[in-house]
């Protein structure tokens, strides 16, 4: 089978080039997400934990950028549970004949005993999927050595105080998954509570003319009020132990 029909058979989340012009078709526009989360230009010799890593665009740029190693882990869309499968990771760690390693693991499950102490830890996209987050963030702590590269949607950003939405249902995006939307302060607080030192916002949160334009696109598809839109979005973090 060529790669072209091996990439059709597979629902992606990430859009990951995979040479001679075949991008994965994913949901997300992960290149476009790149820039944004300040990753080092030169991994050279360091080693990477990419937590949460779907179809690995993130894990696979690590070590294009010279990374000597890299981990990636992930439970949820790896074990079926969503929409999601492995098939995209795997496919993707063939197709550019990657060394990136793999491990099925839940978030709270990480320790220095079970994975190790990596240099740079990636936690892109997953902290607002966590039922305990603080929990979640204490457990990313005790396996990060020099950086953790964390994003996350917001909300409440009404206030500078440290404040989170809790989702009970389906409350954000429709997705019963998303448990917390804290606000950029709290997100912080939390970080610095976990035991992170140094923590520096590197993007974000988003303009409010792009969450109107979300809103508005969210509403006309039948979907959500556009107010409570208007208090989310999504920043970056770099914090250091
Ligand atoms: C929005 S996706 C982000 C994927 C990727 N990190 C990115 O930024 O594009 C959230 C990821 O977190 C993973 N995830 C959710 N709950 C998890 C848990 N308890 N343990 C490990 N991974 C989890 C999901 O399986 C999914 O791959």
């Amino acid at each position: 089978m060529n790669l072209r029909s091996e990439v059709s058979k597979v629902n992606w989340y990430h859009s990951i080039p995979l040479g001679d012009g075949v991008v994965t078709p994913g949901v997300d526009d992960t290149p476009s997400r790149l820039s944004k989360i300040h990753m080092p230009d030169d991994l050279s010799g360091k080693t990477v934990l990419d937590v949460g890593a779907w179809d690995g665009f993130f894990s696979f740029e690590a070590e294009r950028r010279g990374a000597s190693r890299v981990l990636a882990t992930d439970s949820f869309s790896w074990t079926g549970e969503g929409w999601g499968t492995k098939d995209g990771f795997e496919l993707a760690r063939r197709a550019l004949g990657s060394r990136v390693e793999d491990r099925e693991l839940d978030v709270l499950d990480l320790s220095p005993e079970t994975v190790g102490v990596f240099d740079v830890v990636f936690f892109l996209g997953v902290l607002y999927h966590m039922k305990h987050p603080l929990l979640a963030l204490e457990r990313v702590f005790s396996v990060t050595r020099e950086l953790l590269i964390m994003s996350t949607f917001v909300d409440a950003t009404w206030t500078r105080r440290p404040a989170a939405a809790f989702y009970p249902r389906a409350e954000a995006n429709s997705d019963p998954t998303n448990w917390w939307g804290p606000n950029p302060g709290a997100v912080v607080a939390m970080l610095e509570t976990a035991g992170f030192t140094r923590v520096d916002v590197v993007d974000g949160p988003t303009p409010l003319r792009s969450r109107l334009k979300v809103g508005i696109r969210r509403r006309l598809g039948g979907g959500a009020p556009i107010l409570p839109t208007l208090w989310q979005g999504a920043i970056v973090c770099h914090a250091r132990p």
